[in-house]
Parts: structure tokens; sequence; C-alpha cells
């Protein structure tokens, strides 16, 4: 089974994939953060981009369900999880090549019974045959607030403002990029989740969930 969860920051997406992962036992594909380790090892390693993307593509990357993200064993989740390496990402994430290259990495990540991968393009480019495609929406100010929470729970503080202000900026180039902008696939359910808890979110996920395992056999 292979559900896609999409949406712009800071919409909840992967606290409610890994929720869903752990009910329905899948492994968990966080894409945001493939692009936010190439952003990292960029970072590092003065090398051009390609020669970055080989040295990705041998890396050994994996997602825990407590939100941890292992790069060869090493646990990088604060390292990747700054607004620096977010704006890195987003402006990487612009990149054809780069997309490309990451498609395969981001397939790769299909176990046998399949996955929970969320992200910006997973139902409209990566997964376009996920059994289940949902896209999460929220007004700016609440993802802003989501964002500052998951920074002080790492002991990083960051204000409000500076929050959206980044948050808009990397709205604007997930929207207007030509490759892979963020879009609902056609056949997505929409969310909104500004009103919402993310129990409430889980809750309807699990409700679309449930109507696809009863009319197929996984
Ligand atoms: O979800 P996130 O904030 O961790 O993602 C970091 C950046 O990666 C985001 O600004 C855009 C990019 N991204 C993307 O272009 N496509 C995806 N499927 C996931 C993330």
């Amino acid at each position: 089974m292979i559900i896609t969860i999409d949406g712009l920051s800071g919409c909840g997406k992967s606290s409610v994939a890994r929720l869903l992962c752990q009910e329905f036992d899948l492994p968990w594909l966080d894409s945001g953060a493939i692009y936010r380790i190439l952003a990292y090892i960029h970072n590092e390693d003065s090398s051009s981009l390609d020669v970055n993307l080989n040295k990705l593509k041998k890396f050994d990357i994996k997602f825990t369900l407590d939100g941890k993200i292992f790069l060869n064993s090493k646990d990088i989740s604060c390292d990747i999880r700054n607004t620096e390496i977010a704006e890195m990402a987003s402006k990487i994430a612009k990149n054809p090549l780069v997309r490309k290259e990451l498609l395969i990495i981001q397939q790769n990540f299909i176990g046998t019974k399949g996955l929970i991968a969320d992200g910006r393009d997973m139902g409209t480019v990566v997964f376009p045959n996920a059994d289940l495609k949902i896209f999460l929406t929220a007004n700016v100010k609440n993802r802003a607030h989501r964002r500052q929470e998951e920074l002080q729970s790492m002991n990083k503080s960051v204000s409000i403002d500076s929050l959206i202000a980044s948050i808009n900026k990397r709205d604007r180039r997930d929207l207007e990029r030509e490759a892979s902008p963020v879009i609902p696939a056609d056949d997505a359910i929409i969310i909104d989740t500004s009103a919402l808890s993310l129990l409430q979110v889980v809750t309807k996920c699990r409700a679309e969930i449930n109507k696809i395992i009863g009319n197929r056999s996984f």
C-alpha cells in the first residue's frame, strides 16, 4: 500500500505520516529530509552539486518513527532542522537534475509492504500510482506556530515573524518553480488542517486509509 501526503511546509505532513506509519506498520519516507540532507552535505563540502549528489547516492539514509534521521548511522536530525539548511534545501530543490536524481532515491524506499511518503510531489511525480493521495493545507500563521514548536522542542528559538517570512519565501519558491511545483494531484484528498489538531488530521486520514483497505486487498 502506497500512501502519499503532500503539502507546503509546516502543514504537519511528517507528524501525520509518522503516526499513520506506526498504526499501519508501514515504512516512512520523509522526502523533505532527503533534500535537507543534500543541502547539509553541500554545506559541509564545497565540491560541485553533481559530486555531492553522487556522494548522497552512496549514503545510507534511515528514518525512525520517533522522527529521527540517520545518515550512515549518524543521527543528523538536529543538524538538518534549521532555517539555514531549510533555505538551502528549498533552493537546491528547484534544480531539475537534483529532482531527477532524488526521484530514484525516493522510489527505492518502497518496502515489501509499501510506504507512506510525505513531501511536495509524492502524489504527482514520485508515486503517481499511489493507492491514496492526501494533500494537506493550512494558513501560514498556523504553520509558523507549528514550526516554532518543532524548533523549540530542539531548544532552538526563532521568532514567529521571521518564521512567517521564511515560510512565505519558501512557499513562493515551492509554488512557482518549473520542476514539480507543489500542486495537489488530481485524485488527491485535500484536508485543511488550520483548525484541526494533529490527532483530528490523523483521524481523517485513517478513515480514508480504511476506505481503501476495505475496497482492496493488500
Ligand atoms: O518539508 P521540508 O521543509 O523538510 O522540505 C525542505 C525543502 O525541500 C522544501 O523547501 C522544498 C524541498 N522539497 C521538495 O522540493 N520536494 C519534496 N518532495 C520535499 C521537499
